[in-house]
């Protein structure tokens, strides 16, 4: 275990292992990870396989490992995918040589071209002898990596490879993950602050048995609770479907539009934030049959009425508190987006084209465009719902004054 069971539940890690002596440690991280939930995927260089066999990464890690760009068995773009969908990218041990390439920014196998394909935060634990580590090549490309935001966990002074001692030794499993986690959880940035997350595709009886729905999961939604109590934050998690193990987070459990319009103006002054992710029904049953409708009766003529406009009522009574909402879009994402930030009296605006492929509903990836006050629009590239929640996590952070811009944009 990594100690930090709860960060890791879900997290997509990529597990680059490089060619050094040090490569056996990363057998132990990828196993401690596993056991923490993380879900990992190893990718070795040529040269890794010299010292630890893909065999056993294999067998401990939650998809086989990756050694070669050419293999397009599951992916056909491995090179891209591995990068994108994960939510860090994670390499011990670090030769020399890919920080070199990393730094230059070139990509001739799986591992380098995943580095410059990645937009989720890159972990680098070094690991060489004490003369190559201290030698000004590598100094200056650790410098590079860092100004661009890459998190370097320094390595120890001991043992090496040939009896030699000195500074140089991959730093302590612990100390790797760690660092990886203090990354993922960006140091505790919303530590205290009440945020209310809504999840879920509501439910508009039509009888006892039957009513009217979405296909919304509340993935994100559940993403973004627990990305929020990750760093920190104390999480309300008001919602249709309650995931399995949430952790830290206060759940309450709703099915209609009008229950999770009551929990949530319930609990409304009492918070900081609110990111409204559910899928609310607009429209329901004017008249809900109190036994089941039989069939024997014909068709029935359903009346629908509108349901109450959750975060309309919210951007119209905040004081102070931050409003996300969602738009699930399927044409003019950005125009219609755009509109109904304003429209709802919102900070921030997360458009998703629920049309497009591998986003929207049911999937564990999406896509967004991000619409703020000052007109400005974000598009992301596709990520996980995990990593999704995060940048809107960090805009939640600038937003309550907590972070900048600046930071983060360097953190991605
Ligand atoms: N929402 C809400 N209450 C409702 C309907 C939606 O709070 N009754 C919230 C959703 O949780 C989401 C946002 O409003 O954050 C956008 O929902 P959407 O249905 O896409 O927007 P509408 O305002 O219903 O606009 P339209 O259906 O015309 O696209």
């Amino acid at each position: 275990m990594s100690g930090q069971p709860e960060v890791w539940r879900g997290r997509r890690v990529v597990l680059g292992v490089s060619g050094g002596i040090a490569a056996y440690k990363a057998i132990e991280l990828c196993r401690r990870l596993v056991d923490d939930g993380a879900h990992v995927i190893p990718v070795l260089t040529e040269d890794a396989l010299r010292f630890v066999g893909e065999l056993t990464f294999s067998a401990l890690a939650s998809e086989r490992a990756r050694t070669s760009l050419f293999t397009t068995e599951g992916t056909p773009i491995p090179h891209t995918h591995l990068g994108q969908t994960a939510d860090v990218v994670l390499i011990a041990p670090a030769t020399a040589r890919i920080i070199a390439k990393y730094a230059a920014g070139i990509s001739d196998d799986l591992l380098s071209a995943t580095l410059l394909a990645t937009r989720a935060p890159v972990v680098l634990a070094p690991a060489m002898h004490t003369e190559m580590w201290e030698h000004p090549a590598v100094q200056e490309n650790l410098a590079t990596l860092r100004r661009r935001g890459v998190h370097i966990v320094d390595p120890e002074s001991g043992r090496l490879a040939g009896g030699d001692v000195g500074e140089g030794r991959l730093a302590a499993p612990e100390r790797i993950l760690d660092a990886a986690a203090g990354v993922l959880t960006r140091n505790g940035d919303l530590a205290g602050v009440r945020v209310l997350v809504s999840a879920g595709g509501t439910r508009e009886a039509i009888d006892p048995v039957r009513f009217i729905g979405n296909r919304s999961s509340g993935k994100m939604g559940h993403a973004v609770a627990r990305q929020a109590a990750a760093r920190g934050a104390r999480v309300t998690l008001v919602t249709t479907a309650v995931p399995a193990d949430i952790d830290g987070i206060d759940v309450v459990p709703v099915v209609s539009a009008q229950d999770m319009h009551d929990a949530i103006l319930g609990r409304f002054d009492a918070c900081d934030v609110v990111v409204m992710a559910a899928a609310v029904a607009d429209f329901r049953p004017k008249a809900v049959a109190d036994s089941k409708i039989k069939k024997s009766e014909g068709p029935p003529d359903i009346i629908l009425e509108p349901t109450p406009d959750i975060l309309g009522e919210l951007g119209a009574a905040k004081q102070g508190q931050v409003l996300v909402g969602f738009a699930a879009e399927t044409e003019n994402v950005e125009a219609n987006g755009g509109e109904k930030r304003v429209r709802k009296n919102l900070d921030l605006l997360v458009a998703n084209d629920v049309s497009a492929p591998n986003a929207g509903f049911e999937v564990d990836t999406n896509q967004a465009i991000l619409l703020d006050s000052s007109g400005a629009s974000e598009h992301t590239p596709l990520l996980t719902k995990v990593a999704l929640a995060d940048v809107i996590l960090d805009r939640v952070t600038v937003l309550i004054g907590r972070g900048s811009a600046h930071q983060d944009q360097e953190q991605r």
